[in-house]
């Protein structure tokens, strides 16, 4: 399958061809995430989250980054890869937004990358777009600044939040990003925001009118104990009840001594596998 680009994503808008976006942070998430057709795979930062223990984004680091992109990309060949810069890798100085992203990309395999903010970080999305390097903006809850924003809270609600939000949208546009992500946004102003730009809006938690939606993997296959209910998400699976009933038999089965059992044990006669893992 070919890489979907920048300018498919367009026309999917263009067309009316909602685009479908999964978080992955590991080879095996990719494989199955590309398998089952998503349009884009994002290393998100929420790594920090659902898959290091922390409770914020905040400790997530460029190396951390740059790691989980590799495994990504080594599980997909045709899928996008966009990974996020973390917490204070870009925004400091031009010099070090640059060279950051160039290690998400050259290092770690990503064919975009992702930033928070808006009208203040444009800037900066000029500066990689120069450097051919292709931005996802993301706007609304930014949880890189939840300090700041005092909490996980629903983004446009007043009338001043949502005019600047769509402000900060079309100067993400204006930037060069090729796309932007709206976190937690109201539908209203996601849908006024969606019609306003010329390139692909991905919602999460703003609604059914983006023209895409991004789910963060965990969330979906409720990856996780406890698994936390969230309103924006829909869960397709429950894989934490499926993985630690899988991980209770294989307990028990060497309690009882039924595991191993004759099948998989290793006589003079016998063989090896081919491979050990993969
Ligand atoms: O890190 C992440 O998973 C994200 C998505 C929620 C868009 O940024
Ligand atoms: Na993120």
């Amino acid at each position: 399958r070919k890489r979907l680009g920048i300018h498919a994503l367009r026309k999917m808008k263009n067309e009316g061809n909602p685009i479908s976006m999964v978080t992955a942070y590991d080879y095996p998430s990719a494989i199955l995430a590309e398998e089952a057709g998503i349009d884009i795979l994002l290393v998100g930062d929420s790594l920090g989250n659902v898959v290091l223990g922390y409770e914020t984004t905040l400790p997530v680091t460029l190396d951390d980054i740059v790691y989980h992109t590799r495994a990504v990309a080594r599980g997909t060949s045709g899928t996008m890869i966009v990974a996020d810069m973390p917490f204070m890798t870009y925004g400091a100085s031009r010099e070090h937004t640059l060279l950051n992203a160039a290690r998400i990309m050259r290092e770690g395999g990503a064919q975009a990358v992702k930033l928070e903010g808006g009208e203040e970080i444009a800037d900066d999305v000029k500066a990689l777009v120069n450097a051919g390097i292709p931005v996802m903006g993301h706007i609304g809850l930014t949880p890189q600044s939840v300090h700041q924003l005092g909490g996980y809270r629903v983004q446009g609600k007043t009338e001043e939040d949502a005019a600047r939000l769509l402000q900060d949208a079309i100067e993400l546009e204006k930037a060069g990003a090729f796309a932007i992500v709206l976190e937690l946004v109201t539908e209203q102003v996601a849908a006024q925001i969606t019609n306003k730009l010329s390139v692909p809006v991905i919602g999460i938690g703003a609604g059914r009118y983006c023209d895409g939606q991004v789910l963060v993997f965990h969330d979906l296959l409720q990856y996780s104990s406890p698994y936390f209910e969230k309103k924006f998400v829909k869960t397709y699976a429950d894989i934490g009840t499926t993985i630690r009933g899988a991980i209770e038999g294989f307990v028990q089965d060497v309690k009882t001594r039924a595991f191993p059992a004759e099948e998989h044990v290793f006589q003079p006669d016998s063989r090896g596998p081919e491979r050990l893992y993969g």
